[in-house]
């Protein structure tokens, strides 16, 4: 018998007569907390000399980034789209003034152009140097997290910013995945990664070489009922490589799995967008992107899968 352990995200066996039974329960669909500071881009009110704004996102705890002397100056990180921010943290400068950073705030909102219209996740009162400390924002939400300090001469200065966001898990999330061939590093996986790839789409989104007929397949390893399947589409080049992948779900290998029934056609989705198809409950283990076709590229950016296991049991005889 393999039963799922949570806290290790792994299976155990335990040996039983003839079978292995898997158990299969809501249980098994757990939650993922992802630092996702990364996928956005950071800009900041003055900088002084190379204490660039993006520094706080290299995760390295050596360079930071830096302000001028200034009234209320800010560091604004754009995650590109809105999020429901879980916690924040802020990691100190360690070599010197460790008190800066008194009084800044942590703010989660969708106003780019004024800091303070953003309502406030959390204030520090101090940060050891070179320490990082975390903020709890309860989902706040919003495209734009700052951290700013309020008042007269004043610099802001951090070594490093994480904002972390609880992602549901779907049916593909940790699930085999392949591709018919991969665009240098636009390996399969990056389309289950829950990184949309707005910025960065080389290293978040997946795609074939150009060929005839490419695929991506996710093994969801047991047999669902698929209620619906959401597709991100690139950002920043050829959105209309998509246009008329299909979606087919099923148990069958035959044709590396692009022979299961079509659960939807996409006819186009803009550049960035999540569209979502509803597939009434079609049966299968796998879900296959398909074009058909001569000259074709398939890149994905983020495929989810939403469904129940089949027959909602919980328990199921494997073998
Ligand atoms: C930001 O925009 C989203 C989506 O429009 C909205 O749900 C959220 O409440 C907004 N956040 C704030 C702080 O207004």
């Amino acid at each position: 018998m393999q039963v799922y352990n949570h806290k290790k995200k792994s299976f155990t066996f335990l040996n039983t007569k003839h079978h292995s039974v898997f158990l299969i329960s809501r249980l098994f669909l757990g939650s993922n907390e992802v630092n996702i500071a990364t996928w956005g881009t950071a800009d900041q009110s003055t900088s002084y000399y190379n204490w660039y704004a993006q520094n706080a996102l290299d995760g390295k705890r050596y360079t930071c980034t830096n302000t001028e002397l200034q009234s209320d100056p800010w560091w604004k990180l754009d995650l590109m789209k809105t999020y429901s921010v879980n916690r924040a943290t802020i990691t100190n400068r360690r070599d010197c003034c460790e008190s800066r950073i008194n009084g800044a705030e942590i703010r989660v909102g969708n106003v780019s152009s004024n800091v303070f219209s953003n309502p406030v996740c959390a204030v520090v009162s101090t940060i050891p140097a070179g320490a990082s400390f975390s903020y709890s924002c309860h989902g706040m939400k919003g495209r734009y997290v700052f951290v700013n300090i309020p008042g007269t001469s004043k610099i802001l200065t951090l070594c490093d910013v994480g904002v972390y966001v609880i992602f549901p898990d779907n049916l593909a999330t940790g699930r085999t995945v392949t591709q018919s061939s991969t665009f240098g590093h636009w390996s399969a996986d990056h389309a289950i990664d829950f990184n949309p790839g707005l910025t960065n789409s080389w290293s978040s989104c997946s795609s074939t070489i150009v060929q005839t007929n490419p695929w991506w397949r996710v093994d969801l390893r047991y047999i669902y009922r698929v209620s619906r399947v959401v597709i991100t589409n690139i950002l920043d080049c050829c959105a209309e490589r998509i246009n008329g992948a299909e979606i087919r779900i099923g148990n069958s290998l035959e044709n590396n799995g692009n022979n299961n029934p079509i659960c939807a056609v996409i006819s186009s989705i803009p550049a960035g967008v999540s569209s979502t198809y509803i597939c009434n409950n079609m049966e299968g283990r796998y879900v296959n992107l398909f074009i058909p076709g001569y000259s074709k590229y398939l890149t994905l950016c983020e495929v989810e899968v939403y469904g129940e296991v089949l027959d909602n049991v919980e328990a199921v005889l494997l073998k």
